[in-house]
């Protein structure tokens, strides 16, 4: 079962090409079989007891028929009637050059017992002539009696032409069944591939569901549940979106309060701590921002690169960066800008030393952003991503909420994107962003 399962082909196509293909030629191999063993070897035998029989007549005749004018009508009567030419040369023995017989031809072998069975004398047959002619030397007491007959006197040619048919036959049957397949596959395989690009995050247009009736009702049972998804985000993002910008307005207004009181320990803290909300504010409506996007424009990512580079110096820090050439990519630039912000954030705060690099690769971009810093263990890796997520859940008071890492892969995904985290050679943690190209 095993084997079979091995020997199955693995794609849709394939197994259902096997389910029409083989039957048919299992019935073919059958029919060729039993027609080319049976039939064939009945057909040659008859047709060869035939000639080998008329060839007796002759000898017969002769010996019983000295006189030659019986003999020269019977031979004449032969060559019209049966196309068989037949001679006689006085004491002559067998031609050197004959072919020995061939082991797998039916013809030879079929003629060679035919005349065994009907003639007593002597004789060799030539059937590899190029003349489509069969030659049989028969050596009497007197003389060497020479038959040439057509081939087709003793060979039955139609079982090629029965073979081939029924090869062209199936060719043209394998021709149809692979247009028909192809089609009955395709809305599988589109379904399939928008279920993985919505699954991945990244926008699917709208498709028609076409083919069979399951697939169909499989296409809108997932176009349903893509709309149920995405309201469902819709409205988790706006709430979310709403209830950060209504904090913003008390927000400002008790900043402003604050800052008109006179100075006094109790009020700096009361500033930090409103500092630190807004903050975090500010991180919630970047995530439920990111969901709606605007469109991706031709963006230099070199020069994307060069402005996050700025803003670290500004804060009296360092990104080193390493890139190869300058890439021009489709990109969300605000989305994409604010996913390595947030991943070199992540690494300024995390370690000492962060590098940006670039590297150009066949068919896609490779962006990694390592830190020496401590970095993740294993079984954190995926778990990072979650929103609100941190492995320090104590700390609080840094006005870190655990979104950066969820934002940067919502971006990288509805870039049609992969990320994922490692362990970087610098010590710490190295985040690996591929983008097709
Ligand atoms: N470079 C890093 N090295 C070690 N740990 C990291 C690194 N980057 C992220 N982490 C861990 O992953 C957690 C989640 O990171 P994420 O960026 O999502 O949230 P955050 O940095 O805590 O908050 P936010 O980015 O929203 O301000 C962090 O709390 C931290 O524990
Ligand atoms: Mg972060």
């Amino acid at each position: 079962m095993t084997v079979f399962k091995r020997l199955l082909p693995r794609s849709l196509f394939g197994r259902w090409l096997v389910l029409l293909v083989a039957p048919v030629v299992v019935l073919q191999a059958l029919l060729t079989y039993i027609f080319y063993e049976r039939h064939w070897d009945a057909v040659t035998r008859r047709l060869g007891l035939g000639l080998a029989g008329e060839i007796s007549v002759v000898i017969a005749t002769r010996e019983n028929n000295s006189d030659p004018a019986v003999l020269a009508d019977l031979m004449w009567q032969m060559d019209r009637a049966l196309e068989i030419d037949i001679t006689f040369e006085p004491d002559r023995d067998f031609p050197a050059n004959i072919p020995a017989p061939r082991r797998y031809s039916i013809l030879d072998r079929m003629l060679a017992q035919a005349l065994s069975e009907r003639v007593s004398q002597p004789y060799m047959i030539d059937t590899q002539r190029n003349d489509r002619t069969v030659v049989i030397y028969v050596k009497l007491p007197d003389a060497l009696m020479t038959v040439t007959a057509p081939e087709n006197r003793i060979f039955s040619t139609s079982t090629y032409a029965f073979v081939l048919w029924m090869a062209a036959a199936s060719v043209v049957l394998l021709g149809i069944a692979v247009l028909f397949l192809r089609n009955q596959i395709k809305p599988i395989r589109r379904l399939a591939e928008a279920a993985d690009a919505f699954g991945k995050g990244r926008d699917i247009a709208d498709f028609r569901p076409a083919g069979a009736e399951e697939v169909r009702a499989a296409s809108r049972a997932f176009l349903a549940m893509r709309d149920r998804i995405r309201r469902h985000i819709r409205e988790r993002t706006e709430m979310l979106a709403g209830v950060s910008h209504d904090l913003r307005t008390p927000l400002t207004r008790m900043k402003l309060q604050l800052s008109m009181m006179p100075a006094d320990p109790e009020v700096d803290e009361l500033k930090r701590d409103i500092d630190e909300m807004e903050k975090m504010v500010g991180a919630y409506l970047a995530f439920a921002r990111g969901q709606s996007e605007q469109p991706a424009e031709p963006t230099d990512l070199g020069n994307l690169i060069a402005e996050l580079a700025d803003d670290v110096r500004r804060r009296g820090r360092e990104l080193q960066i390493d890139i190869e050439s300058n890439l021009t990519l489709p990109l969300r630039r605000l989305s994409f800008k604010r996913a390595l912000s947030n991943l070199i954030e992540n690494g300024l705060r995390f370690g000492r030393r962060v590098q940006l690099s670039v590297t150009r690769m066949a068919n896609r971009v490779e962006i990694r952003i390592e830190d020496d810093g401590p970095g993740l263990p294993e079984k954190e890796r995926h778990k990072v991503f979650r929103p609100f997520y941190r492995l320090d859940q104590a700390r609080h008071g840094s006005g870190n909420v655990g979104l950066g890492l969820t934002i940067a892969r919502d971006a990288v995904l509805a870039h049609g994107g992969e990320i994922a985290l490692g362990q970087s050679p610098m010590g710490g943690l190295m985040v690996t962003i591929r983008l097709p190209v």
